[in-house]
């Protein structure tokens, strides 16, 4: 028995922000002014000049941006993460490591495998928007275990640093419905990945959009199984920070809500909705405008859960308007990886890192940008300033008044 009921979202974004001309004349210097670089401390900057607060939240860390690099290709390496925290994001996710038991075997090793090249590459979607997506044919962290150990402790030492978490991501055995779990496999990677991590250690399990495709995610039973029995066998070995990360399931939009509502009522702390969808025709993942539009319409009914979860949003995040999007659905923050992989001829600045480049247009853009659509939602009076401030937050935590 599941108790979902179908509320609308009660507040719409319109067709362009509702900016006073004053606030959108300071919005258009700085986007101008800050095309070659970024000040130093960006949140500070758009705190006192357009008197808006960025802080967001991830894995129930208050972060400084709500924009953070997602798991994937972009988060295999020290530098790339420097980079990042760098150019202000809020918080990184590494690449998934595929786990294993202490003699080296993966029971997930198909997942490990070496990958082709990556393709970006635009996409139109089936409502006719043109978006990017980006084609490849790999999956997990393809070094070894120790190699994905020295990274993460790099990670977090730059990280911590500058006050910026750092998530592992992990993927180990699902079994199909029926077989057992392999539970040495979780007791050695979990126990090496929190040795590491420490006490404030962060952990995203990955469903992959490859597993959509899987025979062994072929009924709900398995899936709802994996989703109850993974975070008790996570947790069981360190009292870590957890958060499932939720595939976009083949079978249409009533299954999807069906795992958030078992990963709601699951010993995790948070989670992450929802990864890419599955070609399964071309054995690909994809993204693009199909993602988010479904991600949105499963979370509008997600919001009628008894026990709405606390998620960090993913797919698609291409501006700070699909950003507010997902605040408006109870998301707290969002992990970006198509964005931060596009054509440097895409982005509107003009000089810095990719991340850099594209926070720059998530943040300033006038029209596109979270600053902007921030102050749009408090015209409309969705966000009422606190100490003459316009939370960011607040969307997130005003959902659930608001569906009312
Ligand atoms: C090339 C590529 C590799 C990815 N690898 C992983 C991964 O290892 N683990 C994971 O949890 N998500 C992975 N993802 C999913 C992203 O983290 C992200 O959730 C997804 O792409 C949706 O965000 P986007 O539309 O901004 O790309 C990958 C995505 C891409 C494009």
């Amino acid at each position: 028995m599941t108790h979902t009921h179908q509320r609308p979202v009660a507040y719409r974004l319109p067709a362009k922000p509702d900016v006073p001309a004053g606030a959108r004349a300071r919005l258009e210097a700085d986007f101008e002014r800050f095309r070659a670089a970024l000040p130093a401390d960006v949140a500070a900057d758009v705190r006192e000049k357009h008197r808006v607060d960025l802080t967001g939240e991830y894995a129930g860390r208050r972060i400084r941006l709500p924009f953070g690099k997602a798991s994937g290709q972009l988060s295999m390496s020290a530098d790339a993460v420097e980079a990042d925290v760098a150019a202000g994001l809020g918080f990184v996710v590494l690449k998934t490591v595929i786990g294993e038991d202490a003699a080296g075997a993966r029971t997930m090793e198909p997942w490990a495998v070496r990958a082709s090249a990556m393709k970006v590459e635009p996409i139109v979607s089936a409502s006719g928007r043109k978006g990017w997506t980006v084609t490849w044919k790999g999956r997990g962290w393809d070094r070894s275990f120790d190699a994905y150990l020295a990274l993460y402790r790099a990670a977090l030492a730059i990280g911590g640093a500058a006050g910026v978490p750092v998530a592992a991501s992990v993927k180990c055995h699902l079994p199909p419905a029926g077989e057992a779990f392999h539970e040495a496999e979780y007791a050695h990677t979990v126990a090496k990945l929190a040795a590491v991590g420490g006490e404030g250690a962060i952990l995203e399990k990955d469903f992959s959009p490859t597993l959509a495709g899987d025979a062994r995610a072929g009924s709900l039973e398995a899936v709802e199984r994996w989703i109850a029995e993974v975070p008790r066998l996570i947790k069981r070995q360190a009292p870590l920070t957890l958060g499932l990360k939720l595939m976009n399931a083949l079978q249409g939009d009533g299954l999807q809500v069906e795992m958030v509502r078992a990963a709601a009522a699951s010993a995790a702390d948070f989670l992450v909705l929802f990864n890419r969808l599955f070609d399964p025709g071309r054995g690909v993942a994809y993204g693009g405008w199909d993602l988010s539009d479904r991600n949105l319409r499963v979370l509008d009914v997600c919001r009628g859960l008894s026990h709405p979860p606390e998620f960090s949003a993913t797919g698609n995040i291409c501006s700070g308007r699909v950003m507010a999007e997902y605040a408006l659905r109870g998301a707290t923050s969002g992990q970006l990886h198509t964005f931060f992989q596009l054509p440097l001829s895409a982005y509107p600045a003009t000089a810095g890192s990719r991340s850099a480049r594209a926070l720059h247009a998530l943040l300033f853009h006038p029209e596109e940008g979270l600053i902007a659509w921030m102050l749009s939602l408090g015209e409309a009076g969705i966000v009422e300033p606190r100490d003459g401030l316009l939370h960011f937050l607040d969307i997130a935590h005003g959902a659930a008044r608001h569906a009312d």
